[in-house]
């Protein structure tokens, strides 16, 4: 083999492949602390930070000073040696041989290596996610929408996207954002459900993967105004199977998680142990037995309630597997779900409650496909009927039963990445009191 003389492109995360040789670097001076004559300069590059040594011998003293003296966040190409080192974070470093700054960065960098409060961090965030464990967090968002993916087209569904501009509420009217649309009012979509259920007419298995909007009045840490949503939905498919599709779902995707994140979970403090986890089965309890239980254990709920966070978080203590709770009152759930047909007070949704306190990753269920029953809920919820005109043909041109759900991204991310509060898992979040930057 001929020695290597000219540097080759490299990325912290590629870095151990040229073990010995001449490596280039592209990114940001992230810390940096110096001898006098040694600088250790810690650069990332959006893989990764690695540790790279210039010495005043080798930069020369011009060179060196300018180096000594830039500011965090500055830009540069360095070129040199990569070299196992134990002692260095990542297990490499290179020495440096050539540097070039691309651009000085200001001295004023607002975030700096010590604390700060979060809501300082969010007026930031633009600059915030540079930092290792916000770009960790973003990584691990991006493999769970990968995988996501990647399970669905595997299994069959096809994904086609859903409007983000409608003129129907699909998750009730109290959370809607509307907008002026050339003399008529449009809403911000809840949720694609409703077009799914059409498009899985022309093509049996269906998802769409996008932004989805709520005006949630509530400041909680569970609930964003602006959050991604992944939705499959599958005619002929049953309740049973449903329920079926979302645990191997879960499973697939925290499985790809702990495989191709390792790095990231590190970063973040979670332990993949706790991932490990989640196999099937996860534990199935009905809305009855989950009341009872909240009951004996003194926590406040009637039949026919809705959970709030805190049942949500007791419920999903039980295991430290995700628990689906199944059979929920049909008064307290959604327009289109499909009564029991055994209990007409219950639907067939179910709600997969993720654990530690991350509580509703998934809500999902049948939906009617019957025509006098759909009409008749549309009129119950007071629904404008001529908004779901298109809808209620469904029904009329060869209804079939079907079923599909919703994963919030964000919710999963959280849980992944054991996340104090959804906001840190979208990469500008969107509340109440926020939609700045
Ligand atoms: O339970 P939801 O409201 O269900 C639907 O929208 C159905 N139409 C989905 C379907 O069956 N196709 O929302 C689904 C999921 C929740 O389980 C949660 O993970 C997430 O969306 N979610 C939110 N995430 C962040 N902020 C919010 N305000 C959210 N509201 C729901
Ligand atoms: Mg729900």
């Amino acid at each position: 083999m001929s020695e290597q003389t000219e540097a080759r492109d490299t990325t912290v995360s590629a870095v151990s492949e040229l073990d010995g040789k001449l490596a280039r670097l592209k990114g940001w001076l992230y810390n940096k602390r110096s001898s006098g004559k040694i600088l250790f300069m810690i650069i990332r590059d959006g893989t990764g930070v690695i540790q790279c040594v210039a010495t005043k011998n080798e930069m020369g003293e011009e060179l060196f000073r300018r180096l000594d003296g830039l500011h965090q966040e500055s830009s540069l190409i360095v070129e040199g040696l990569v070299h196992k080192d134990h002692r260095a974070p990542g297990g490499y470093e290179i020495q440096v041989k050539e540097c070039r700054v691309v651009s000085e960065a200001w001295p004023d960098y607002p975030i700096t290596l010590k604390e700060h409060g979060p809501e300082f961090l969010l007026d930031q965030r633009h600059l915030w996610i540079r930092t290792p464990t916000q770009r960790a967090i973003l990584a691990v968002r991006a493999e769970v929408m990968r995988s996501i993916r990647e399970f669905l087209d595997n299994d069959g569904f096809v994904e086609v996207s859903a409007p983000i501009l409608t003129p129907s509420a699909c998750e009730g009217t109290s959370t809607l954002f509307s907008t002026p649309y050339f003399g008529e009012k449009a809403y911000l979509s809840q949720s694609g459900q409703l077009y799914n259920e059409a498009t899985i007419m022309a093509l049996g298995k269906v998802y769409c993967f996008g932004p989805t909007f709520r005006a949630e009045k509530s400041k909680t840490r569970r609930h964003l105004t602006e959050f991604w949503m992944v939705e499959p939905e599958a005619a002929f498919m049953t309740f049973e199977e449903l329920l079926d599709l979302e645990e191997r779902m879960v499973t697939f995707v925290v499985r790809r998680v702990i495989d191709r994140c390792s790095k990231e979970l590190e970063q973040v403090g979670r332990d993949p142990k706790d991932l490990e986890r989640i196999v099937p089965p996860f534990p199935r309890m009905t809305y009855d037995d989950a009341v009872k239980l909240l009951q004996e254990n003194g926590i406040d709920i009637q039949w026919g309630d809705d959970f709030g966070s805190p049942h949500e978080t007791f419920l999903a203590s039980q295991s430290d597997k995700p628990v689906f709770v199944t059979g929920y009152p049909t008064k307290v759930k959604a327009f289109y779900m499909e009564p029991d047909p055994e209990r007409p007070e219950i639907v067939l949704a179910s709600d997969l409650l993720a654990p530690e306190g991350y509580g509703e990753i998934i809500g999902g269920s049948q939906r009617i496909h019957d025509y006098d029953l759909l009409v008749q809920r549309i009129k119950e919820h007071n629904l404008p009927m001529e908004a779901y005109d298109w809808y209620l043909d469904l029904r009329k041109f060869g209804t079939v039963p079907h079923s599909g759900f919703g994963l919030g991204i964000e919710r999963f991310v959280a849980w992944m990445c054991h996340l104090d509060h959804l906001r840190e898992a979208s990469p500008f979040p969107r509340m109440i009191t926020r939609m700045r930057p």
